[in-house]
């Protein structure tokens, strides 16, 4: 039985292989109907969503199978004090896959640890969010037609934006990829990130402040929301969290093959007017999540590829 809890679990290979089916999936959804029928997905979510949930449930929906779950901690028996790894075992004699989403760093891990059944971090604090990594980098790969051989700018909050750990933790396995980490002091990316994968692996990268001087260089500029909820201060919170506007004004010093990505929710970090612009990829992204999420089903539940 396998997990997904980091992108890391599965090998550039795996990954290439459940893209490959995930686009197989979005050319001939008709062909996967049913690949699914009586199987069943929770989604145990202890912290708001509203793509990754809703993603996980049409995906299963789309194959065939069924959902049950909770969509806030209050609402299931952690109110009460139980345990994620007590209630795993609960959920492994309901449901035959589980997708999770908890506040706190490592809780997929130890949910993994107990379950009976596959389980996928659908979000783990500030620290991995893989499902998101596979929704980026379907989009990359449909919208580029690689991945590597890029330079890859993230803006925002790197510091407690998950999806971004998730993302250089897998993209630092393509060749000759390039990051531009553009974020404000106190929210530069964690040293771990920095020192354990980025050096380590000996990734060209650079941190800069400013957005307007990195925008030219960039094949894919992938925005985050300052995480209120991560900030133990809220007047850090409302210092920072205008601290980059993507415009119209600033999309004109970026390339035409630029692609500009972002996990969702936005707050103002990219204004509207950006939507119209054929770079602005965001909602193209939300729609891969589906595929992915799919794929990623079939493969934990070793479901057959129909003919
Ligand atoms: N991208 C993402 O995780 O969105 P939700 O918080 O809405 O699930």
């Amino acid at each position: 039985m396998r997990h997904m809890l980091n992108p890391l679990d599965f090998s550039v290979k795996e990954i290439d292989a459940l893209l490959s089916l995930a686009s197989d999936i979005e050319h001939n959804p008709p062909k996967y109907a049913h690949v699914c029928d009586g199987k069943k997905l929770a989604t145990l979510f202890y912290e708001p969503s509203t793509r990754t949930r809703l993603s996980f449930e049409s995906a299963m929906l789309s194959l065939g199978g069924s959902v049950l779950g909770f969509s806030s901690a209050d609402s299931s028996s952690a109110a009460k004090g139980e345990s994620v790894s007590d209630t795993i075992r609960a959920i492994s004699c309901y449901a035959d896959i589980a997708a999770m989403r908890h506040p706190k760093e490592g809780s997929a891990l130890v949910a993994s640890l107990a379950s009976s059944i596959p389980v996928i971090n659908a979000g783990d604090g500030g620290h991995q969010h893989p499902t998101q990594t596979l929704t980026d980098l379907m989009t990359i790969r449909s919208l580029t037609g690689r991945l590597g051989h890029m330079t890859v700018g993230l803006c925002g909050d790197l510091k407690f934006g998950r999806t971004v750990h998730s993302l250089i933790n897998a993209m630092v396995r393509y060749p000759d990829t390039r990051f531009v980490l553009i974020a404000p002091d106190e929210l530069r990316i964690p040293s771990y990130i920095r020192e354990d994968v980025l050096k380590a692996n000996h990734i060209e990268f650079k941190e800069v402040n400013n957005l307007d001087e990195a925008m030219p260089d960039l094949d894919i500029l992938y925005m985050t929301r300052v995480q209120k909820e991560r900030f133990f201060n809220e007047e850090d919170y409302i210092r920072l969290k205008d601290c980059y506007i993507l415009d119209k004004k600033k999309m004109k010093l970026a390339r035409e093959d630029m692609y500009v990505l972002h996990p969702l929710p936005r707050v103002n970090e990219i204004s509207t007017e950006v939507d119209s612009d054929p770079r602005a990829a965001y909602f193209k992204q939300v729609q891969y999540g589906v595929y992915v999420r799919m794929a990623l089903i079939m493969t934990l539940l070793e479901v057959e590829k129909p003919c």
